[in-house]
Parts: C-alpha cells; sequence; structure tokens
C-alpha cells in the first residue's frame, strides 16, 4: 500500500491506478473498525483499486465537541489497510487540506438541517465541504459509505447531484449497511469511550429500535411508539435523546406513519458523555 501526504502525490498515484481499472474510494477519518474494514471489503468487490483516505477534519467538529479527544491510530490503521489490500491510502494533514486563505463552503440546505444538523449546527457544512474536496482530489469511479450515518449519506447524495459531480456520480455513492456488535450495537469509533456500564447499556438502544419498528409497522403512530422508546433509553441509563424520528428515507422529513416511499427510524441519544446516533429502516 502507497501512502501520500499531498494533493500532488495523491493525483499522481491515482492516475497511475487509473490507468489499470476502476477505483473505489471510501473516506475515513481513521480509528478504523470492523465497519470501516467491511466498506474496503465491499469496495474491492466492486472496482480494481481502492483508496481509503484517512483525515480527522476539524471543520466538522463543534467548538465543544470531542475533536482533540478524537482516537488517532494512523500506524495501525495504515496496517489494517494494507492487509485488507488497499492500493492507496491518502492521509493528508489540516494544512494540506485548508491552506492558508481557504474560504469556501458548502452548505446542503433541507436534507442537512433536522436531526444531527439541528444538534450539531454548521457539522453537515464540515462534512459536505470536505467530502467535495476529497471527491475532487481523488476522482474515484465510486465512493462507498456507512449507512449508520444516514443523513451524512442522504447529504452528500444531495450535494453530489446538487453539483453535478461526475467522479463520483450520485448514483456511484453507495450506502453500505451497518456493522453491529453481537448486542445489535452499531459499530462506532465513538463506543470506546464507553464505561462498561454505559456499553452494557448502550445495546438498549438497537433493541428499542427494533421494538418501535415493530410497533409502527403494527400501525401504531410512530409519535406513540418513539415515546415507549425513549422511556426505555431514559430507563437504561441514557441521560438525553436528541431526537427519535420517523422520516421519508430520502429527504428525512419526519412522518408519522410509513407511507408509499421507503420511511427511517433515526434516533440520536446520550450516554455518559457519548452521543451515539443509529438508523434503521422501517420495513
Ligand atoms: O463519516 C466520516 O468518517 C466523516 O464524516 C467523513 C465522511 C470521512 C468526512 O470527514
Amino acid at each position: 500500500m502507497q501512502t501520500v501526504n499531498t494533493v500532488e502525490t495523491l493525483r499522481e498515484a491515482v492516475e497511475s491506478l487509473r490507468r489499470t481499472g476502476k477505483i473505489a474510494f471510501v473516506p475515513t477519518m481513521g480509528a478504523l473498525h470492523e465497519g470501516h474494514l467491511t466498506l474496503v471489503r465491499e469496495a474491492q468487490k466492486r472496482a480494481d483499486h481502492v483508496v481509503v483516505s484517512i483525515f480527522v477534519n476539524p471543520t466538522q467538529f463543534g467548538p465543544n465537541e470531542d475533536l482533540d479527544a478524537y482516537p488517532r491510530r494512523m500506524e495501525e490503521d495504515s496496517r489494517l489497510l494494507d492487509a485488507e489490500g488497499t492500493a492507496l491510502l491518502w492521509a493528508p494533514d489540516a494544512a494540506e487540506m485548508y491552506p492558508q486563505g481557504f474560504a469556501t463552503n458548502i452548505s446542503v440546505s433541507g436534507v442537512s438541517e433536522h436531526f444531527c444538523g439541528g444538534a450539531r449546527p454548521g457539522h453537515f457544512d464540515g462534512v459536505a465541504t470536505v467530502v467535495c474536496k476529497l471527491f475532487n482530489q481523488v476522482r474515484p469511479d465510486m465512493a462507498l459509505f456507512g449507512e449508520k450515518d444516514w443523513q451524512q449519506l442522504a447529504v452528500i447524495r444531495r450535494m453530489a447531484r446538487d453539483l453535478d459531480l461526475s467522479r463520483p456520480h450520485v448514483d456511484a455513492i453507495i450506502g453500505v449497511p451497518t456493522v453491529r456488535e453481537a448486542d445489535g450495537l452499531a459499530m462506532s469509533s465513538r463506543n470506546q469511550y464507553l464505561s462498561s456500564e454505559d456499553r452494557q447499556a448502550a445495546a438498549t438502544l438497537p433493541r428499542a429500535m427494533r421494538t418501535a419498528v415493530a410497533e409502527i409497522l403494527a400501525g401504531q403512530p410512530a409519535e406513540k411508539a418513539l415515546v415507549t422508546l425513549e422511556t426505555a433509553l431514559l430507563a437504561a441509563g441514557f441521560s438525553s435523546i436528541d431526537y427519535a424520528s420517523l422520516a421519508d428515507a430520502q429527504t428525512l422529513e419526519v412522518i408519522d406513519r410509513p407511507g408509499s416511499e421507503p420511511a427511517r427510524l433515526l434516533v440520536a441519544a446520550r450516554i455518559g458523555s457519548t452521543r451515539l446516533i443509529d438508523n434503521v429502516a422501517v420495513a
């Protein structure tokens, strides 16, 4: 695996890979877990070469968020990616990504405004801007993202559609189903912040979500099913719930019952000092 740290060397390396086949791109912030490695494996199946980026993007963290504490494990991540057969690791530093005078912001309205966008102002501007840059730097044939960050995926697809991106085209932005621990907790780099007590209690989140989905599909209005879900989370030791909503899977508009379009249940809740997010299809 080749590792590059500047846009110039990235371009050369990507162009040389492109001569021998299709490129799939997996953007990450590192601290890789099985969820990321699943994206890499899925990328291997779909393309000839896999490019992975590791960049802890400061602009998507709020002033009181965990940017400094966010786990950084470049050596270990690098070994894992190499073992998976990754062709190229793109690991710029902040000065390379945001050179002196950087002044551009991509803001996707609508789909980014509620849920995590409401709880984390500016977060999706940071995500959309860095992902647009990463796409322009790597210019992949396709890009893969975990469905765990469902709203992020919706924002990126909207941005790619609205800006007529061609590498990757919006149809080549692929969502990969969430990878879960044995007890159902969605894998996340932030799970390692949980104390063992909180880690046990965290498994209530996917369980309560499954129950809510069953209730909604049985005809209960979402509002009622979500009160039950919130009560279960608080009883298990969660300290607060940022949101728990049923939404149109694509537009993320809140709905009370699933209709003809795919629906998604989305939740963000805090346990200890950790904020967990999850989402499931309501089908
Ligand atoms: O999901 C992530 O890890 C990040 O939000 C992303 C897409 C790499 C952008 O920084």
